[in-house]
């Protein structure tokens, strides 16, 4: 397991300043409970500063540590409104505890996310997505003051779209491999939006889906394997920037900041609904997104290491990697006021201050 030195004191705080303000609604959690699973994970190190820079009673966080233990979590706990479960949400006996009772809202985003991991954990990855979810829905179908439910599913639930389908809206079906080393992933994400379909229409649960496009930033660990991880990870070893395809798998991304905001306005939009929330421009390539992490870090740490290619080991690296992943974001624009705004160049600035403040 590894850690890194990232602490309560070292968070982003213009980070959660900025979130703040841009969400607005904050005071919308004062003396709520809330629960979340998958809480010791990238998108969670947000939520939970987040949530705790606010007047909440409760923070019920659950997670089984199955990659790694951050060495943030220790100072979570120490506040005294935090209660951490190390539990598999998949295996819950929810008699077992009491905290689960209370909530006021309820955020599912226990899954191994990054391809490399889940590989190397499918039927794990699948509990997480699929039983874990039916336990939280069936604990919480009958639950009258339940405000929200989110899911955190994938923009991976579309596949490798059509290129017709590219921006690509919700209501695209999809072109996704049920078999491939992908499919743990694409396919439990989409049973778990299904079963998010049929819990709300059976007993009206206010859940909102989340479809998260690429998300980078502090929080996001430096061994995750995630593209923007590999290339942090590179530059704060001082080591060159390594490609393992040719660099030309188009992506947009989304400053963690501007994501969240999103997430939580799905959170608390009281009804069911599905959103793809992420940034829709620009669209760059992998090898564009690697240079850039270059230029801010030769700008900012003085790093002399180079972009360059090699051949995966992994031979199912790029197995069913979709060509181009690009949001279609009006419906969150429209219906949630969602305002993405933070150039990817910015970003990927501050992952890298970030890093090199709480790592060195
Ligand atoms: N970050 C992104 O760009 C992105 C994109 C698409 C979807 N998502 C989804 O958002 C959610 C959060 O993403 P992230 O980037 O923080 O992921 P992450 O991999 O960094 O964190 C996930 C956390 O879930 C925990 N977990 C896994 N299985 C569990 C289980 N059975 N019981 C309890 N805990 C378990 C892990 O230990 C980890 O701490 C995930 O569901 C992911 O699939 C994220």
């Amino acid at each position: 397991m590894s850690s890194g030195k990232i602490g309560v004191k070292t968070v982003a705080k213009d980070d959660i300043a900025y979130l703040q303000d841009s969400f607005k609604k904050n005071d919308i959690f004062s003396n709520s409970v809330i629960v979340i699973t998958g809480f010791a994970g990238f998108l969670g190190y947000y939520f939970c500063h987040y949530f705790l820079s606010l007047d909440i009673k409760r923070l019920v966080l659950i997670d089984n540590f199955i990659i790694r233990m951050p060495a943030w979590v220790a100072h979570v706990k120490q506040d005294a409104r935090v209660s951490v479960i190390d539990a598999d949400i998949a295996k819950l006996r929810y008699e077992d505890y009491t905290e689960f009772s209370e909530a006021d809202y309820v955020i599912h985003m226990a899954s191994i996310a990054s391809p490399v991991f889940y590989r190397r954990y499918p039927i794990e990855t699948i509990n997480a997505n699929v039983l874990g979810l039916r336990g939280l829905l069936e604990f919480y179908k009958d639950y009258q003051s339940l405000q929200g439910l989110l899911f955190f599913s994938s923009s991976e639930i579309y596949g490798d779209p059509d290129p017709d389908f590219i921006p690509t809206e919700e209501d695209y079906r999809g072109n996704v491999s049920c078999v491939g080393p992908r499919a743990c992933y694409d396919e439990s994400k989409r049973i778990g939006e299904t079963l998010c379909y049929c819990y709300a229409q059976q007993y009206g649960m206010p859940i909102g889906v989340a479809r998260p496009f690429n998300n980078y930033g502090p929080g996001m660990d430096i061994n995750d394997k995630r593209a923007p991880a590999d290339f942090a990870r590179a530059v704060i070893a001082g080591e060159d920037i390594v490609l393992f395809s040719d660099g030309s798998p188009k992506r947009t991304f989304c400053y963690v900041t501007d994501a969240i905001d999103g997430y939580l306005r799905v959170l608390i939009h009281g009804s069911y609904d599905y959103f793809n929330i992420g940034m829709d421009n620009p669209e760059i390539t992998i090898r564009e997104l690697a240079e850039i992490f270059r230029e801010s870090a030769a700008n900012l740490l003085g790093y002399s290491g180079q972009v360059r290619l090699e051949e995966p080991d992994d031979t199912d690296y790029l197995t069913h990697n979709p060509n181009r992943r690009c949001p279609d974001i009006n419906k969150a624009k429209r219906l949630l006021g969602y305002n993405p705004r933070i150039l990817v160049q910015d970003g990927v600035g501050n992952y890298l201050r970030f890093l090199n403040d709480t790592m060195l």
